[in-house]
């Protein structure tokens, strides 16, 4: 069976960086599964669907026309990398995320990144729903004020400047919508190993990570 590494959380927990490169480490495939919300979401926005039409939602993601090259996203031919990012693609995202309709359309395009030598994915439901059967399953948190500050460090990179308070504000809403909703909710799964990665350097995550799967 070909190995999976899957890492759940919240947002802004670092879950993207980790998988990353922990899959460069190993040279395994690295699987980004809330782009996929992300990119319907984008696409969603692009054609001014309503929210609320979780019919178009399946639509879109049936026919999405998306690839991953190397760190890029593209959507319909183009480079989308930065806007499929944005507060608001994520925020749009987290409310479409909760059609199940939607949820079982991107499940077999997610399976089907399971391939050798393996694969290292991150997201909200990938060790519970979408790889039961994970080689290391990992819950990834932060607290809250370390996951809003790692939020305003990325934002300053990108030169958009953001309060704190408002930015715990946003993470908390999110979660709370992540965590409540009856479809896939945002969950520790028993068998899920918890990383608190406050007060950790990147470098540390990773290695935990990586002892984790060589234990
Ligand atoms: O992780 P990211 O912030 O990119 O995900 C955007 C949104 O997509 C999340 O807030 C969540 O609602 C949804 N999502 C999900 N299941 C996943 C990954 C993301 O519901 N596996």
């Amino acid at each position: 069976n070909v190995p999976v590494i899957t890492l759940d959380g919240p947002s802004a927990s670092g879950k993207g960086t980790i998988a990353r490169l922990v899959s460069q480490a190993l040279g395994f495939h690295y699987l980004d599964s809330g782009a996929l919300y992300r990119l319907v979401a984008l696409a969603a926005m692009k054609r001014n669907t309503d929210v609320s039409d979780e019919h178009s939602m399946v639509d879109i993601a049936r026919h999405l026309n998306v690839s991953f090259r190397d760190s890029s996203i593209w959507l319909e031919g183009k480079d989308v990398s930065d806007e499929v990012r944005a507060e608001a693609c994520g925020e749009y995202a987290s409310r479409i995320a909760q059609y199940s309709a939607l949820r079982v359309e991107l499940l077999g395009y997610q399976r089907d990144f399971r391939k050798s030598p393996g694969l290292v994915t991150d997201g909200r439901d990938m060790g519970s729903v979408i790889f039961p059967d994970a080689t290391l399953k990992i819950y990834l948190t932060a607290s809250e004020e370390e996951r809003a500050l790692r939020r305003h460090k990325q934002l300053m990179e990108k030169g958009i400047n953001a309060s704190i308070a408002d930015l715990i504000q946003a993470l908390r809403a999110r979660d709370e919508r992540d965590s409540s909703r009856s479809t896939s909710p945002l969950q520790q799964c028993e068998d899920a190993c918890l990383l608190d990665t406050t007060g950790l350097s990147i470098d540390q995550v990773v290695s935990r990570v990586l002892n984790m799967y060589a234990e």
